[in-house]
């Protein structure tokens, strides 16, 4: 399965034959991400398959964890009482490194300030037989898709952009740790049978339009919530043009757009797969992109899919009076910090520096991987990047997840920022809600960093030299012998705190429960759980719990859009919160909910079945409201229990 894990393989053999017999009972023909997720089928026979309506019970090849989701799901998955993960398993450290002054020095204070973390993560993989990255090692999807993804597998990972291995060929999910931790404790993953949209690719990407921009406008044609409950496949003659990372950009953006994964064909297969396949291939939804006319855009602010093709920019800004002056440019983040993304941007660098132009923001450069650093150092790149004035910073999320520090403008000051980043919400990168964050491919950013215009500046690729990088040896794969480790979490620690276990339900129907908070409009997880600051307690539910819903929240339709992040979830339930009455769940978000939190009505809680919310007005009116939910029986059981874990693992805790 890869060269990190001795004696692991893939076995496309049980696809095959799953699909053999799923394609005898549909007697139809299937899409590519039909293909790869019902040969992931836990039951083949049984299983219904309607699209959009029935939940699949699948049985992944791997998971992936980042630091700051891996601590609560260790912590889970030691409560379950078991000894190792049931399927090969890594986590990633790259979420708890912030940015200040450059790599080297970022790193050495992150290992400083999050030791106990770390050390809590490499004991707790060591003993449960998983693969630890450690700090420095690079941000999880760029590993990922180093390391581990291969065509035709599927893989869930407790960061929403985990999708970003479908650049080569993989189902990839974003989950909550919970759902992590039933596929680690051998219980099938459930997912709502996705629909599936097609983006038809025709033309040829040139010049200064790259892949980022397929998403960029993507994002603009189906909005936020235009991929809720879909997997977005890619296909058509468009595709041979693009590269394996841009194609990971283009999938691993999918998450803005609510997309179940995305997910691009086997390169060197398209012709096959394009060719008698577009006549009979059934999409819920297909879109057109011609590349040959595709131009760069620039997404934002404030979200993802306010799309602006860069020849309207200027007029936009002016129009809605957004800052014109752009104060820091940023590539890097999961999504373009690539070496190719590297090159390119370098190269127009260079080439801004040859023509005697200075760089008129702030620009930071983070690498994806220590393998993509160590690259770049050997070819010179680093070098180009700091002789113009840019920092390097740590191969770490920093910014992208609001690990910064920083200094140039003061909280509450307008200001404009572009970032090769793939979200944009109101404070995500520096925790000032006056900044406007524009999203665009690292080829934009880095032009406009210069405040030059494309035109004044051409494309080249470096060459790149030969000589092995030097790079650090960052990977820690589980000891041959593990029962003499000892899991390190200290019981007077303020960042790690054991999981006492949710109390299963009383059986009674809970009546004058106070109404905690009333919310309105868009209502991401950062919202609900505050990123920056708030990601040290990522690991003590009592602590992290303070930061819930404190951001200014306005939101009641796709309530839980953005991230994976369950503590966004468990943290109502932990205050003592028992339901969470919304026009509509984002999918990541609802299936956490489920995991953990309770709802009204509850002594004839039926798959289907509405239950009634009494509202008492405070003039002692009432009024009646019809609450639908989305339980199916299994997840009923969740409820009854206290918790998914806990309904299917029945062993006594410790
Ligand atoms: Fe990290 Fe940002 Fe990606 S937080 S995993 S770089 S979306």
């Amino acid at each position: 399965m890869s060269l990190l894990e001795k004696g692991k393989y893939i076995n496309y053999q049980r696809i095959e034959d799953n699909l053999a017999i799923v394609r005898n009972r549909l007697q139809r023909p299937l899409t590519l991400s039909e293909k790869i997720l019902y040969g992931h089928l836990d039951d083949p026979h049984g299983q219904d398959i309607t699209r959009g309506v029935s939940y699949l019970k699948l049985r992944p090849d791997r998971v992936a964890c980042q630091d700051a989701t891996a601590q609560m799901a260790l912590l889970q998955f030691m409560s379950a009482g078991m000894d190792t993960a049931a399927v090969p398993t890594t986590v990633h450290c790259d979420h708890l490194i912030e940015a200040q002054v450059g790599g080297v020095k970022d790193l050495e204070r992150a290992i400083n300030i999050n030791k106990e973390v770390y050390d809590f993560l490499a004991t707790a993989t060591a003993k449960y037989g998983l693969g630890f990255w450690k700090p420095g090692s690079g941000i999880i999807h760029q590993i990922i898709l180093e390391n581990y993804a291969f065509p035709g597998g599927l893989m869930i990972g407790t960061d929403s952009h985990t999708p970003n291995a479908g650049g080569l060929g993989m189902i990839a999910c974003g989950v909550g740790g919970a759902d992590a931790v039933d596929v680690m404790a051998d219980i099938p993953w459930e997912l709502k049978c996705p629909k599936v949209i097609g983006v038809n690719l025709t033309g040829k990407i040139s010049g200064w339009t790259t892949p980022k921009d397929v998403i960029l406008k993507v994002a603009g044609i189906l909005t936020v919530k235009g991929g809720t409950g879909a997997i977005v496949e890619y296909r058509g003659p468009g595709v041979e043009s693009l590269s394996c990372t841009g194609m990971a950009t283009i999938c691993n953006m999918g998450a803005e757009i609510g997309a179940t994964t995305s997910l691009f064909p086997f390169n060197n297969r398209m012709t096959d797969y394009s060719q008698g396949y577009q006549a009979c291939a059934e999409y819920d939804q297909l879109i057109e992109i011609n590349l040959s006319e595709l131009e760069p855009h620039i997404n934002g602010p404030f979200t993802p899919d306010l799309a602006t093709p860069l020849s309207k920019f200027a007029e936009e800004v002016k129009k809605n009076n957004w800052p014109e002056e752009i104060k820091v440019g940023l590539i890097g983040s999961c999504t373009n910090s690539s070496y190719e993304d590297m090159t390119r941007s370098a190269s127009i660098v260079k080439q801004a520096a040859d023509h005697g132009l200075d760089l008129k923001s702030k620009f930071t450069v983070t690498p994806g991987s220590e393998q993509v650093r160590a690259t770049i150092a050997r070819d010179g790149l680093i070098n180009t990047f700091e002789a113009a004035g840019g920092i390097v910073l740590a191969n770490a999320c920093g910014p992208c997840i609001g690990q910064w520090d920083r200094q140039d403008v003061k909280k509450g000051e307008a200001n404009s920022i572009i970032t090769s980043y793939n979200r944009n919400f109101t404070g995500r990168n520096d925790a000032n809600p006056a900044t406007h964050a524009f999203v665009a491919s690292p080829d934009i950013v880095t032009a406009l960093a210069f405040a030059a215009l494309p035109s004044t500046l051409s494309l080249t690729s470096s060459s790149a030299a030969t000589a092995s990088p030097s790079r650090q040896d960052t990977f820690q794969p589980p000891p041959e012998d593990r029962a003499a480790v000892q899991v390190a979490v200290d019981a007077k620690s303020d960042r790690l705190q054991l999981l006492q276990p949710f109390k299963p339900w009383d059986g009674k129907t809970p009546t004058d429960l106070p109404v905690l908070i009333k919310v309105k409009g868009k209502c991401t997880t950062d919202h609900i759980s505050a990123g920056g600051p708030w990601l040290k307690y990522r690991g003590h539910l009592e602590n992290i719990s303070q930061n819930c819903l404190i951001v200014g929240c306005d939101g009641d339709s796709n309530y839980g859009e953005g991230s994976s992040r369950e503590h966004a979830a468990l943290e109502p339930r932990f205050l003592g919160g028992l339901a969470i009455i919304v026009r509509s769940f984002a999918r990541i978000h609802e299936t956490n909910l489920k995991k953990q939190v309770d709802i009204l009505g509850l002594e004839s809680f039926a798959p289907g079945k509405n239950m009634t919310l009494v509202a008492k007005h405070a003039d002692g009116t009432k009024d009646e409201i019809s609450l639908a939910h989305s339980f199916n029986e299994g997840q009923i059981e969740w409820f009854k229990a206290g918790s998914a874990l806990t309904s299917w693992l029945p062993r006594p805790r410790p």
